[in-house]
């Protein structure tokens, strides 16, 4: 089955946005398997978004994401990754169509409330960064 790293970032956490988030997802029909509260570290966020490491918004993305707790998830569902980055919105939230995520609750490129993977490499990448196999649940035995 596959699976997406989502992470409500600090301003969604702030906001309390965190429960309408997951309830979307919930509702869609995805599986959540893992879930917890975090600080990340600047050593965390470096390797996380190490891609944009040299960007001019770098210094910024990486102090905006170490600025408070957010709420760190694995979710499991068919084409779950596509489905999840559709139902984010664009990460210009500006862009974001109404009904998505980022179109109805966010305004700055910055603080765009929520991230998901975007391809299954990185939620792979990802997932192995944030969880450990025993922080992940196992639905096969569910009634
Ligand atoms: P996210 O999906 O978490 O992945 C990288 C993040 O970088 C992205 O969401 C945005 O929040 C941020 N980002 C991308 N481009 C810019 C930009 N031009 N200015 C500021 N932040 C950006």
């Amino acid at each position: 089955m596959e699976r997406t790293y989502v992470m409500v970032k600090p301003d969604g956490v702030q906001r309390n946005l965190a429960g309408e988030i997951i309830s979307r997802f919930e509702k869609k029909g995805f599986q959540l398997v893992g879930l917890k509260l975090m600080q990340i570290t600047p050593e965390l966020a470096g390797k996380h978004y190490g891609e944009h490491e040299g960007k001019p918004f770098y210094g910024e993305l990486i102090d905006f994401i170490t600025s408070g707790p957010v709420v760190a998830m694995v979710w499991q569902g068919q084409n779950v990754v596509s489905v999840i980055r559709n139902m984010m919105g664009k990460t210009n939230p500006a862009e974001a169509a109404p009904g998505t995520i980022r179109g109805d609750y966010a305004v700055f490129m910055g603080n765009n409330v929520v991230h998901g993977s975007d391809s299954p490499e990185s939620a792979e990448r990802e997932i192995n960064l944030f969880f450990s196999p025993e922080e992940l649940v196992d639905y096969k035995k569910a009634t």
